[in-house]
């Protein structure tokens, strides 16, 4: 297809579907055949298939990925007024669930280049009433684990990770061993929201974690808090995975390390294409110790340039997004809410320069051609 005559997207969930259609198409009528539309055995299937692509004991599938961090509070017992530690630049569902429990988000600034929550800052957050720290993988790199870990455990605090926008990605520890995003704290989240990088044709979540008695909690709460049918033994919610949404996550997990190479190597050719613009434009920068499965393509355009270069793409029809606009100790409804460690420079100026390009799975070499091209005229 010319780019001339193709319609640009942030995403192409439309595309991804026709190249899967048959598996897809097959999946959803069998479980129409069945009629089990709560609970139907693909919830279990995939649930386990995931379990065991993340090498990990437990998935419990939820709701949404917002359910998925709530319960995750839920199930750690914290009191209200206890501190829950999160970075100040991400999406609101971390301080929303913090907040909605009672608790107190503390917001932590970030390293300027990962956008992920900086380890170097995170001990002095801590006082006598943290509990737990909320790390969120960002744009599709893990945070830097490992000294989180370390400070989390000195303070006896739980690690909970959200995974919703890093599904796939693998941490390395100093001593060469890995293990996947989201598995590596307490519990680990994640959201099946259709832009994600496994993704449901609605609403989707899971939750992760390699301890038996929090899953055995999850899974209750999950549950309106029953341990048994009609034994509430907690309070808790109802949120779960339907069995549609399963059958659909099915087929595409078996497609997910190609869907993350084929935004890998979107990026690399990003790279290359846009490395002529450094500094005016910084880009996404890897880690040594993630993987970086690209749920986002995010550039750093500097010298207060932002929004007119993103104006100027869209007058050239390539669609931008900023993410995020606003961090969150600038939110109307968190401002008083939150305590903030230290004055969260980074944070707040991130939020003036990111801009995240269109990256997905059925992208072309063309299209990343014409963007960068684009991008590239105009920043210099
Ligand atoms: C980092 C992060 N956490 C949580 C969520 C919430 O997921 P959901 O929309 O499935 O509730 C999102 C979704 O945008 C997210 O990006």
């Amino acid at each position: 297809m010319s780019i001339v005559n193709c319609q640009l997207t942030m995403v192409d969930l439309h595309g991804q579907y026709l190249r899967l259609k048959t598996e897809i198409d097959a999946a959803i009528q069998n479980v129409i055949d069945s009629s089990a539309f709560i609970n139907g055995p693909q919830v279990g299937l995939f649930a386990a298939y995931l379990a065991d692509y993340l090498q990990v004991p437990h998935v419990i599938p939820c709701g949404n990925g917002t359910d998925a961090l709530q319960i995750a509070l839920m199930a750690l017992d914290l009191q209200p007024g206890d501190e829950v530690v999160l970075p100040a630049f991400t999406y609101i569902a971390a301080a929303e669930v913090v907040a909605l429990l009672g608790l107190r988000p503390v917001l932590v600034d970030v390293d300027a280049r990962t956008f992920n929550l900086d380890a170097r800052l995170l001990e002095a957050a801590i006082t006598d009433k943290t509990r737990a720290v909320i790390v969120v993988h960002l744009f599709g790199q893990a945070a830097d684990m490992e000294p989180i870990l370390s400070i989390a455990s000195k303070h006896h605090l739980y690690v909970v990770e959200d995974n919703a926008q890093s599904l796939g990605a693998t941490y390395t520890f100093a001593d060469g061993t890995t293990q996947r995003a989201g598995t590596i704290g307490h519990i680990g989240t994640t959201s099946f929201f259709p832009s994600k990088p496994l993704a449901c044709y609605g609403d989707g979540g899971a939750l992760m974690t390699r301890d038996n008695l929090l899953a055995d909690r999850i899974r209750m709460i999950a549950n309106h808090g029953q341990k048994t049918k009609y034994n509430h033994q907690s309070i808790g919610c109802n949120s779960r995975l339907d069995t549609l949404q399963a059958a659909v996550l099915d087929v595409k997990l078996r497609h997910l390390d190609e869907f993350t190479a084929a935004r890998q190597s979107a990026a690399h050719l990003y790279d290359e294409l846009l490395a002529s613009c450094a500094p005016k434009l910084l880009l996404p920068l890897r880690t040594t110790s993630s993987t970086h499965v690209f749920h986002q393509y995010t550039v750093l355009i500097k010298e207060g340039r932002r929004d007119e270069v993103r104006l100027k793409l869209r007058e050239r029809g390539i669609p931008s997004m900023v993410y995020y606009p606003l961090p969150v100790h600038r939110q109307a409804a968190y401002r008083t809410l939150v305590r903030c460690s230290g004055t969260l420079p980074v944070a707040t100026a991130l939020c003036e320069s990111v801009l995240s390009l269109p990256i997905h799975t059925e992208m072309t070499p063309e299209m990343v051609q014409y963007i960068a091209e684009n991008l590239v005229e105009i920043v210099q």
